[in-house]
């Protein structure tokens, strides 16, 4: 007999075999190129590594679950553009590691929250964010100014940093530390917001 889609159909093994592979070529043609493509891989022109403070301030957002609320993602749609402004592109999350993007909005997106604000308007807003939108469930995080940066840990975390790719040079690392000494974990989480999103204008 010759072999016939029968043959497939009624062979449970044989089907769900076949499927697995069909869905395997299907999903790494898809999947693949990624990891090659310029458009993906390279970082958007303008696109800086994060200085220490900023470093700094990135970790404590990862640290607070801020991601639990707000996503660094914008959509290609225009209700999302006309809201926070020009979509999301691969090129701008090259250098973290890993990317926040997120999917959760109990707040608004955070991509291109760098610049619409003052340093002081986050800082009154992170202290308690009711002084600023009064119908805000947005937690205060009012401690972030009594908590000096650790200096010992901005080296470490600039050099975990160049080993996953970023292209930090000698001194970056040798002045991590001092470029923080001094500053709150408030002065970090700041630098940080005011840097998101900038590099596409
Ligand atoms: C429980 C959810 C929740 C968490 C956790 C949270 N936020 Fe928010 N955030 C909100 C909500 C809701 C708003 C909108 C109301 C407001 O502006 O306070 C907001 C607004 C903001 C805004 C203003 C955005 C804009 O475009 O107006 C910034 C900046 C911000 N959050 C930063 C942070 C940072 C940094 C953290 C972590 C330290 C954080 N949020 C944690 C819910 C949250």
């Amino acid at each position: 007999m010759a072999f016939t889609h029968e043959k497939i159909e009624t062979n449970n093994w044989l089907m769900i075999a076949l499927i697995l592979v069909v869905i395997a070529v299907g999903g790494l043609v898809e999947i693949v190129p990624l990891f090659f493509q310029r458009s993906t891989t390279a970082p958007a022109p303008g696109l800086k590594p994060y200085t220490s403070l900023q470093l700094a301030g990135r970790n404590i957002y990862v640290r607070e679950g801020c991601y639990n609320c707000h996503s660094q993602m914008i959509r290609p749609l225009q209700a999302e553009t006309l809201r926070y402004g020009h979509y999301s592109t691969a090129g701008e999350f090259v250098y973290d590691h890993p990317f926040q993007w997120g999917s959760k909005r109990t707040g608004p997106d955070l991509q291109r929250v760098g610049g619409r604000y003052t340093d002081e308007w986050h800082r009154i807003h992170l202290n308690n964010p009711r002084d600023l939108v009064p119908e805000s469930n947005m937690p205060a995080y009012s401690w972030l100014n009594d908590a000096p940066l650790k200096p010992a840990e901005a080296e470490a975390s600039m050099r975990a940093m160049r080993r996953l790719g970023v292209p930090y040079t000698d001194a970056d690392l040798a002045g991590a530390a001092k470029a923080v000494e001094g500053h709150s974990e408030m002065d970090a989480v700041i630098a940080y917001l005011q840097v998101l999103g900038t590099a596409v204008k």
